[in-house]
């Protein structure tokens, strides 16, 4: 029985929402990662829960199988379990947790259930391991818009987050609006490259000049108005044209918006703690508009920290990572570890 965990490779599983995934991670890095992308949601424009969940059945230890041929390890050899807990879809996650779980008291091995969002903020260590606290972590994903401030690995501080949509919802939805495909991001972002923003104009919430870092509003987000002027802009479009001849120019300036928000906000935090390092997270930070506004406002000064794309999207390398960390603190979970789909961010220290 391997109750404690001092080192070795790491099983991570993801199953939080429509992406099946395994991970073997070491003190090296990733070692083995395998992801399964269920296309069977994008004929829906969505994800579709009970698909999810039945797509995880199918695929899980196929995915846990490649990762562990890719790291060329055997399951004796790994040393501890880490699974996304929360936040997500419950029975998405309920495969994941109940597998990780299995495997685990099978195995003799340490468990730790994840935070997804805290997971994502550890990709961009896998590869660039001076991706390490202290930074101001920006994380946005499909479901979650996070404005962090983290000094150490475990104690997090959100300065700020939506107050409605989160960025990629956003864009997830203007992509349908637009007649463009799901999901939305990369749609948006290749209709944007042969359109102009400015041509429509589009608010950019939250940002009033007369906000300060004790206004709640400061770091705070919104995009739901955003995506509302949007379908007002196409409405009008509509009646008096083709939709299809302004899509590239409303794909650009609905860009150019929620970017310049991500960037407005995340620069005030840089300013504010006078930490010119940002780590980036979460399916939006494959937005390479937003990678290149953000390297150029934190300049040569500055360090800007972004994963992969494969790993910027829901991987199971980034859980492995958080729970290699967790784990070597000295922590574990419990057998009566369960998906929670409203999990609460680990670690939170209070005030602004
Ligand atoms: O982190 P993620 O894989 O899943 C969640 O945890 O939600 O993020 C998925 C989100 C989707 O909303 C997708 O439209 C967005 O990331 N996304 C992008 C881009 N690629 C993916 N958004 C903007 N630009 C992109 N290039
Ligand atoms: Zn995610």
């Amino acid at each position: 029985m391997r109750a404690e965990y001092t080192g070795g490779p790491i099983l991570g599983i993801e199953t939080s929402c429509d992406e099946t995934s395994a991970a073997v991670v070491d003190e090296t890095g990733i070692r083995g990662l395998a992801i399964a992308s269920q296309d069977a949601h994008a004929a829906f424009g969505g994800v579709v829960p009970e698909i999810a969940a039945r797509e995880h059945v199918r695929s899980l230890d196929a995915m846990v199988d490649h990762a562990m041929t890719q790291a060329g390890t055997t399951a004796d050899s790994i040393a501890g379990v880490g699974v996304t807990a929360g936040p997500g879809l419950v029975g998405a996650l309920l495969v994941g947790v109940n597998w990780g779980k299995a495997y685990a008291m099978a195995r003799g091995l340490p468990l730790i259930g994840v935070h997804h969002m805290e997971g994502h903020l550890f990709a961009a260590a896998l590869e660039d391991p001076s991706a390490q606290p202290p930074f101001v972590g920006l994380l946005v994903s499909g479901g979650h818009t996070l404005l962090l401030e983290v000094r150490e690995w475990g104690e997090y501080r959100i300065l700020g987050r939506t107050r409605d949509d989160a960025a990629g919802e956003a864009f997830d939805k203007v992509a349908r609006r637009l007649g463009l495909g799901y999901p939305g991001g990369p749609e948006i972002q290749r209709a944007a490259e042969t359109g102009t923003p400015g041509r429509f104009s589009l608010p950019r919430p939250m940002l009033s000049k007369r906000q300060g870092p004790e206004d709640a509003a400061y770091y705070d987000m919104s995009f739901s108005g955003l995506k509302t002027a949007l379908s007002i802009a196409v409405a009008d479009v509509e009646s008096r044209s083709r939709l299809d001849e302004a899509v590239a120019d409303l794909a650009a300036e609905f860009q150019e918006a929620v970017v310049d928000v991500l960037v407005e906000k995340t620069m005030r935090a840089v300013e504010a703690l006078g930490l010119r390092r940002v780590v980036l997270g979460g399916g939006v930070a494959r937005n390479s508009r937003l990678r290149q506004r953000l390297a150029e406002r934190l300049g040569s000064t500055g360090q800007l920290f972004v994963p992969s794309p494969r790993l910027a999207t829901d991987n199971a390398a980034m859980i492995g990572e958080a729970a290699r960390v967790r784990l070597l603190a000295g922590e574990r979970s419990p057998w009566s570890l369960n998906a929670d789909p409203g999990l609460v961010f680990p670690g939170l220290v209070q005030g602004r």
